[in-house]
C-alpha cells in the first residue's frame, strides 16, 4: 500500500486570471487567456508536457508547423512570466506522422536557444519499462525534459535530490585523503537519466486483476506524468513559497509536486473535465487521502519467483525444440 499524504491549509483560489494571494491558483480556460493577466517575472520554475500534436482526445491535429507556432506563442508569454533566475522544464516526447517520428525536443530547442537565448543546463532522459508494443521500430521507453535557465545564476540545489550512494564504502585510495571516505555522506547526483515509472506499476503488476483498482495515482487523463518526476524539479530548482506555473496541467501533476514541497502553484487547462480532476486531486491532499509513490523509492526489480516473470508452460516445450522462432 502506498503512503498517504495530507497538506490540510492549502488556500485553493479557482479564477481565469491572476489573483493573489494563494498557495494554488487554478483556471479552466485557454492558457493564454491566464497567462496574460499574470505579472511578469513572478515565476521560479515553469514545467509542463505540452500536447504533442498526437490527435489526443483533447487536441485538434494541426499542420506541424501550425502546432509549433502556436507553442510558441505561449513559450513567450512564460518566458515573459519567469523570475530572472528561474528555470524552464519542457517535457516531450515524439510527434509521428504515418509512422514517422518527429523528436520534438530538438524542434523546441531551436526555439528556446535561438529565439529566447536561453541555455540549456540538461537533456534528461525520462526512462520507463513499461508502454505500447511497436512492430515497425523498437518500443519507444524515454522521453525527455530539457531543462532551460534564463540566466546563469538560476537556482539549482542538489542536495534536496540526492539519491544513495551505490558504493558508500569506497575510500580514497591516494593524496592526502588516502583512506577516508570517497563518496558525499548525502549521497550522490542523481544524473540526467532518470528511471521513474510511468504508473505505479511495479507495486501492482504481481496482482494483475487488481492493477486498475490499485492504481493510486493514474486517473482518467490519457497521458498523465508521475508527480514524482516533476517534484525533484521542484525540490532542486525552486525555494519554498517560490511560484512553479504549469501551463498544460492536464490532471494536476505539477501543482501537487508544488505544493507537497510547499511551494505555490499555478495551473491552467482548457478541458473542463481535467480541471475537474485537478481540483478533485488537491482536495484529495487537503483532506488526507492523496496516495502516490514516495520520492526516490526504488523501481521493483522482479526476483524471478513471481508467476509473471516466469515462462509459460506452453512455451516451455517449443523453446525446447526451438521452433519458437
Ligand atoms: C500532455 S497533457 C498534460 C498532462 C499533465 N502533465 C498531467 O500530468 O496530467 C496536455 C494538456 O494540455 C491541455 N491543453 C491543450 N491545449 C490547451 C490550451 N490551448 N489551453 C489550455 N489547455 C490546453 C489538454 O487538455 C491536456 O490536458
Amino acid at each position: 500500500m502506498l503512503p498517504i499524504f495530507e497538506k490540510k491549509n492549502i488556500n485553493m483560489v479557482v479564477s481565469d486570471q491572476y489573483i493573489s494571494p494563494f498557495d494554488v491558483l487554478i483556471a479552466n480556460s485557454d492558457t493564454l487567456d491566464l497567462l496574460k493577466t499574470i505579472p511578469d517575472a513572478v515565476a521560479e520554475l515553469i514545467v509542463s508536457s505540452p500536447p504533442y500534436n498526437l490527435g489526443k482526445s483533447y487536441e485538434n491535429r494541426q499542420h506541424f508547423r501550425e502546432y509549433l507556432g502556436f507553442q510558441k506563442k505561449i513559450i513567450e508569454e512564460c518566458y515573459r512570466i519567469l523570475k530572472p533566475e528561474g528555470n524552464f522544464c519542457w517535457q516531450v516526447g515524439n510527434y509521428v506522422e504515418k509512422g514517422e517520428v518527429f523528436p520534438l525536443d530538438i524542434y523546441y530547442y531551436d526555439f528556446f536557444k535561438f529565439d529566447l537565448n536561453m541555455k540549456l543546463r540538461n537533456r534528461i532522459i525520462w526512462h520507463f519499462g513499461h508502454g505500447l508494443h511497436a512492430s515497425k521500430r523498437f518500443s519507444g521507453r524515454y522521453e525527455t525534459i530539457l531543462w532551460f535557465s534564463k540566466e546563469d545564476n538560476y537556482i539549482f540545489n542538489l542536495d534536496p535530490v540526492r539519491v544513495p550512494s551505490k558504493y558508500p564504502g569506497k575510500r580514497h585510495f591516494k593524496g592526502d585523503k588516502k583512506g577516508q571516505p570517497s563518496c558525499n555522506p548525502k549521497g550522490k547526483n542523481p544524473s540526467d537519466i532518470w528511471d521513474i515509472i510511468t504508473h505505479d506499476f511495479d507495486t501492482c503488476l504481481w496482482d494483475i486483476p487488481n492493477v486498475k483498482s490499485n492504481h493510486p495515482e493514474k486517473t482518467l487523463h490519457p497521458c498523465q506524468y508521475p508527480i514524482e518526476l516533476i517534484e525533484r524539479l521542484v525540490l532542486s530548482m525552486t525555494h519554498e513559497q517560490g511560484i512553479v506555473l504549469d501551463p498544460f496541467m492536464g490532471a494536476g501533476s505539477t501543482l501537487l509536486a508544488a505544493l507537497l514541497h510547499d511551494r505555490r502553484a499555478i495551473g491552467v487547462d482548457k478541458e473542463k473535465e481535467y480541471f475537474d480532476i485537478t481540483k478533485s486531486r488537491i482536495n484529495e491532499l487537503k483532506n488526507g487521502t492523496l496516495r502516490k509513490r514516495e520520492l526516490g523509492k526504488p523501481v521493483h526489480q522482479p526476483t524471478g519467483k513471481e508467476k509473471v516473470s516466469q515462462m509459460p508452460d506452453e512455451w516451455k516445450k517449443e523453446h525446447k525444440q526451438g521452433t519458437l522462432l
